[in-house]
């Protein structure tokens, strides 16, 4: 396999976007090209995502892109998988470039949903659980990760405060980040006095519905051989399915598509959990968080939430978790959610993190998730 790195990356501010999902992607794309000290004609092929193309009426976004860029006759590709479409691009993108199959590879995740209203931005996003068992017996994300919530409550230690201090926690962080949707702190009141979603989610516990874009450049270290940003290397890419319907798992202590793929990207980058300097999970609700730590081999099962009451995870904390604000701070544009990740980490490592910046950038580890766990991407960077 070829040395694989990531050699340009951007994002917009996530939130509510004026411009369609299709220009927000050429935009962001057209930045980590710029960044990676290459032009739209180095790139020879494109992974595009955009879970949700129907709430613009535009599907087939590939071509739209690279028309726009100035590259039609390239290749590419929309690549859908729930929340971690666009880390399941940048798998393929690493697939093609280590293998030989291609040079420099875009990988691009782009959402727009806050022309939606809650309910039907909340029916869309159900299309990602199981429609006949789930989703039309009413089943909503909330209401499902609020039944991962309690089945561990149920089983291990989970002060009320617990879930709270993940909340906090992230919107500290997304208060430093000018890409996050929310750019506030909140205080343990705040969240107490937020109205109950799905029991025991507050308002708080949830990521929002964001708009948002992101694009990295992935290529051979032998094609660019001076990268003008320090590059990551991709020292792992995995990605793991499990059984999708909740009812039919053998527990709901964690998600088995994370813990196996924790498992095979460790044994891949030849690291362990205590040589990973910090970590952007999928946190779409604060308990997802908790579970991501355990499942990921951070902390033994029940222990992730003692370690954030004591700070453990916070920015300046021993392990930094989601100093970008994560979902549930700096917002979710599910397509877009995998690759911002990575975008995180290749601002932290290039030591353009700002306020925000974690103290040690050697190494990193992203953890995108597909829905409640059908699909998982786990990447583990080196700094260049
Ligand atoms: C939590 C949720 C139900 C709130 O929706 P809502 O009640 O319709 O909220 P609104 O959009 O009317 O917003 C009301 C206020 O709360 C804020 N808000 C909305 N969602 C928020 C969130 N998740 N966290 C913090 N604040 C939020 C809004 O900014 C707005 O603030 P303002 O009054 O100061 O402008 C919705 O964000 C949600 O369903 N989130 C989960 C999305 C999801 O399932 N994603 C997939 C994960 S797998």
């Amino acid at each position: 396999m070829r040395e694989t790195w990531i050699v340009g990356a951007a994002t917009n501010r996530f939130g509510r976007m004026a411009e369609s999902a299709r220009e927000a992607a050429a935009r962001v794309a057209l930045e980590a090209i710029d960044r990676a000290g290459l032009t739209p004609k180095d790139i020879d092929h494109t992974f595009v995502s955009n879970a949700f193309g129907m709430a613009e009426h535009q599907g087939h976004l590939g071509p739209l892109l690279n028309t726009a860029l100035g590259i039609p006759e390239v290749p590419s590709c929309t690549i859908e998988s729930a929340c971690s479409s666009s880390s399941a691009g940048l798998h393929e993108a690493f697939v093609h470039v280590a293998g030989g199959f291609a040079d420099a590879v875009l990988v691009v995740g782009a959402e727009k949903l806050s022309h939606l209203d809650t309910l039907t931005a909340t029916s869309y996003f159900a299309t990602g659980a199981d429609f006949p068992f789930e989703t039309r017996n009413g089943a909503t994300f909330p209401g499902l990760y609020a039944t991962l919530a309690s089945a561990y409550r149920n089983a291990f230690p989970l002060p009320p405060e617990t879930l709270a201090q993940v909340a906090i926690k992230n919107h500290a962080n997304a208060a430093l980040n000018p890409h996050a949707h929310f750019q506030k702190e909140i205080s343990l009141e705040t969240y107490l006095n937020s109205p109950i979603v799905a029991s025991p989610f507050r308002l708080y516990d949830c990521c929002p519905f964001s708009d948002g874009a992101s694009a990295i450049v992935v290529a051979a270290k032998e094609f660019v051989r001076r990268p003008t940003s320090t590059p990551l290397v991709v020292a792992a890419s995995v990605r793991t399915g499990s059984i999708v319907d909740m009812h039919d798992r053998p527990d709901l202590w964690g998600l088995p598509a994370s813990r196996r793929a924790g498992e095979l990207a460790f044994r891949a980058a030849g690291l362990t959990p205590k040589e990973i300097d910090f970590l952007e999970v999928h946190d779409c609700f604060t308990i997802a968080e908790l579970l991501a730590l355990e499942d990921l081999g951070f902390y033994p099962r029940g222990a992730a939430g003692a370690a954030t009451r004591d700070g453990e995870t916070a920015r300046k904390g021993r392990l930094p978790v989601n100093p970008s604000g994560g979902l549930k701070a700096k917002g979710h544009p599910v397509s877009a959610t995998g690759v911002a990740q990575v975008v995180e980490v290749f601002e932290q490592m290039n030591g353009t993190a700002g306020a925000r910046a974690v103290a040690r950038t050697e190494t990193a580890l992203t953890h995108n998730v597909g829905a409640t766990g059908g699909s998982c991407s786990v990447h583990i960077f080196r700094r260049g």
